[in-house]
C-alpha cells in the first residue's frame, strides 16, 4: 500500500470514526414521565416529510358498510341499518367469520407502495391492529385472529413494509390499545381498570412485537380514551421506546396515549381525527383525514360526492401545512387488495400538483402570516423564500394579497411555480391597508391546475 494511499485510508477511518462518534445520540435516558418525555427533540424528518397516506384494513373491508366501526356499531350501538344489513348479508352470523372471507387475492405489495410513491407521500402509516383486535401481522399474542391464520394467510405487514421501505417511503404502524371485545379488556374493565391483566398480558407484549419485528418509524397510538395512560403503562413503553427499543433514534409518536394525553403529549398531536385548526399551532401536529370524507375503512356503498376532489384534498394539504401540519390522507383498501379508481385518482392527481409545486410543501416551515382570507391563499416558507399557495384562480388574472410586512417591498424575483417567466407585481394602497397585486399569465399556458403556487425571492 502506498503511502498516499494509506493516509488517505486513515483520514477516511478518521472521518467515519467521527461521524460515527458524532452521530451517536445523546445517552441521556428518558424517564418515564412527561416532563422527561416531553424532552426529547421530534426527529426533524418528520417535520420535513409533510404528507403521509393512512391505511385502514382489515375484516371490516368484508362488510365494507358504514365504517371500520362495523362490529361497534352493530352489536354495541344495535343500529338498525346495520341489523338490516346482517340480514340481506346471511353469509355470516357474527363478525368473526368475516375473517374468511377477507381474501386479498389481487394484493401486491409492490403496486401500492409505487402508488404511494406516485402520490408523493414520505411515510405509509398501516393499521396493524384495530379496534376489533384482529392482527395483520402473525402476533404470538393473537392467536387465530390474525391475518396469517385466518383470512389473507399472509403476513401483511411485514409485506408492506417491505414493499414501502423499498420505495425509500418511511414506514410507520397505527395500533389501537383497546379491543371491544376482548373477555381481558373488558374484565380489566368491569374492575374500573383496577386489573391491568390485558395491558401486561396483551398490549404490552404485542406492542413490543411489533416494534422489535417490524421497526416502525412512526407509531400511531389510538384507541385510548377509556382508560387512563396509568393503565395503558404508556409513559413506561414509551421510555423503552425511545432509550432501548430498536427505533429510538428515528421513531414519532403521536398523542393517543391515555385519557387527557390526547393534544398535550407525544411528538406530534392528532387531536381529533381531520383536526385542521386553520392557526399556526406551538406543537408539530397532523390532520388525520380521509378521502372519504366519512370512513375510513371502504364502504362499496359510498357516493361520488362523498369522495373529497382533488380540489379539496390539496386545499386541505396546503391549509395544514401552512399551520405547521403534516397531512395523513386515508385510502380504504378492498378486501380484495384493490384500491378504488377513486382514491387512485385523487393520489395520482396529488403526486402530479407536487411534481411541479413539492417545494412549497416539502422541508417547508410555516410563515409569520399563515393566510389571506380574501384572496384565499396560504403561505409557507424556507430560507429567503415565500411561498403563496392560492386555491382559486384569481379574478381578472389579478392575484391582490394584504401584504402583511415589509417584506413585500423587497422582492428580488416572483413566479409561478411551473412558469419561467417573472410576474409584474406592484404595492398597492386601498383605505388603510397595503396590497400586492400580482399579475398572472394567461390561464392556458399554467403548468398545474387547482391551487395556484407564487415563489416570492427576497
Ligand atoms: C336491537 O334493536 C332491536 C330493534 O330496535 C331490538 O328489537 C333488539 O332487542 C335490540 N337488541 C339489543 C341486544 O339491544
Ligand atoms: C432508494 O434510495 C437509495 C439510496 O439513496 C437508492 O440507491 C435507490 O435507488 C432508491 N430507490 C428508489 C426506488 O428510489
Ligand atoms: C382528566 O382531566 C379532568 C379535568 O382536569 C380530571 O377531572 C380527570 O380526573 C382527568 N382524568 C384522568 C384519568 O387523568
Ligand atoms: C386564516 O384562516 C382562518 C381559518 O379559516 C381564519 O379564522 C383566519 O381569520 C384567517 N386569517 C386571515 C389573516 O385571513
Amino acid at each position: 500500500m502506498g503511502l498516499l494511499r494509506s493516509y488517505i485510508l486513515s483520514t477516511l477511518i478518521t472521518v467515519v470514526l467521527c461521524q460515527k462518534i458524532m452521530s451517536v445520540p445523546s445517552s441521556k435516558k428518558y424517564e418515564p414521565t412527561w416532563d422527561s418525555l416531553d424532552t426529547r427533540p421530534m426527529p426533524v424528518w418528520y417535520d420535513d416529510a409533510k404528507i403521509g397516506i393512512f391505511v385502514h384494513w382489515g375484516v371490516f373491508s368484508v362488510p365494507s358498510f358504514g365504517s371500520e366501526w362495523f362490529w361497534h356499531s352493530w352489536k354495541v350501538r344495535n343500529m338498525t341499518e346495520y341489523t338490516q344489513f346482517m340480514e340481506r348479508y346471511r353469509a355470516t352470523s357474527s363478525y368473526q367469520e368475516f375473517a374468511g372471507d377477507f381474501s386479498a387475492e389481487f394484493f401486491d405489495p409492490k403496486s401500492w407502495a409505487e402508488l404511494f410513491k406516485s402520490a408523493g407521500a414520505q411515510y405509509v402509516i398501516l393499521t396493524s391492529k384495530h379496534h376489533d383486535g384482529y392482527t395483520l401481522w402473525p402476533s404470538k399474542y393473537s392467536y387465530s385472529w390474525n391475518s396469517v391464520d385466518v383470512g389473507p394467510h399472509r403476513d401483511i405487514v411485514g409485506e408492506l413494509s417491505a414493499a414501502v421501505k423499498a420505495e425509500n417511503i418511511t414506514f410507520g404502524l397505527y395500533h389501537s390499545l383497546y379491543e371491544w371485545f376482548n373477555p381481558m379488556y373488558l374484565d380489566d374493565k368491569a374492575s374500573k381498570f383496577a386489573k391491568d391483566n390485558y395491558v401486561v398480558r396483551k398490549v404490552l407484549p404485542e406492542l413490543t412485537e411489533l416494534v422489535e419485528t417490524y421497526q416502525p418509524y412512526i407509531l400511531w397510538s389510538d384507541g385510548d380514551w377509556e382508560a387512563s395512560e396509568d393503565y395503558w403503562e404508556s409513559r413506561k413503553f414509551l421510555a423503552w421506546l425511545y432509550n432501548d427499543s430498536p427505533v429510538k433514534d428515528k421513531v414519532v409518536v403521536n398523542d393517543r396515549w391515555g385519557i387527557n394525553i390526547t393534544c398535550q403529549h407525544g411528538d406530534f398531536f392528532t387531536c381529533q381525527d381531520r383536526f385542521n385548526p386553520g392557526v399556526l399551532q406551538r406543537h408539530k401536529w397532523e390532520n388525520a383525514m380521509t378521502i372519504d370524507r366519512k370512513s375510513f375503512g371502504y364502504r362499496r356503498n359510498a357516493k361520488l360526492e362523498d369522495y373529497l376532489t382533488t380540489h379539496e384534498l390539496i386545499s386541505t394539504m396546503v391549509e395544514t401545512v401552512s399551520c405547521g401540519g403534516n397531512i395523513l390522507i386515508n385510502i380504504g383498501p378492498s378486501k380484495d387488495g384493490t384500491i378504488n379508481h377513486i382514491y387512485q385518482e385523487r393520489l395520482f392527481d396529488l403526486g402530479k400538483w407536487l411534481s411541479v409545486n413539492g417545494e412549497a410543501i416539502y422541508g417547508t416551515r410555516p410563515w409569520a402570516h399563515q393566510n389571506d382570507t380574501a384572496s384565499n391563499t396560504w403561505y409557507t416558507t424556507r430560507a429567503n423564500v415565500i411561498y403563496a399557495l392560492t386555491l382559486k384562480w384569481p379574478t381578472n388574472n389579478h392575484l391582490r394579497i394584504a401584504a402583511p410586512v415589509s417584506i413585500f417591498e423587497s422582492i428580488s424575483t416572483i413566479q409561478l411555480l411551473g412558469q419561467k417567466q417573472k410576474l409584474n407585481v406592484k404595492l398597492e394602497w386601498t383605505s388603510d391597508e397595503k396590497v400586492l397585486v400580482v399579475e398572472f399569465p394567461n390561464k392556458a399556458v399554467v403548468a398545474t391546475d387547482w391551487v395556484y403556487v407564487i415563489k416570492i425571492v427576497t
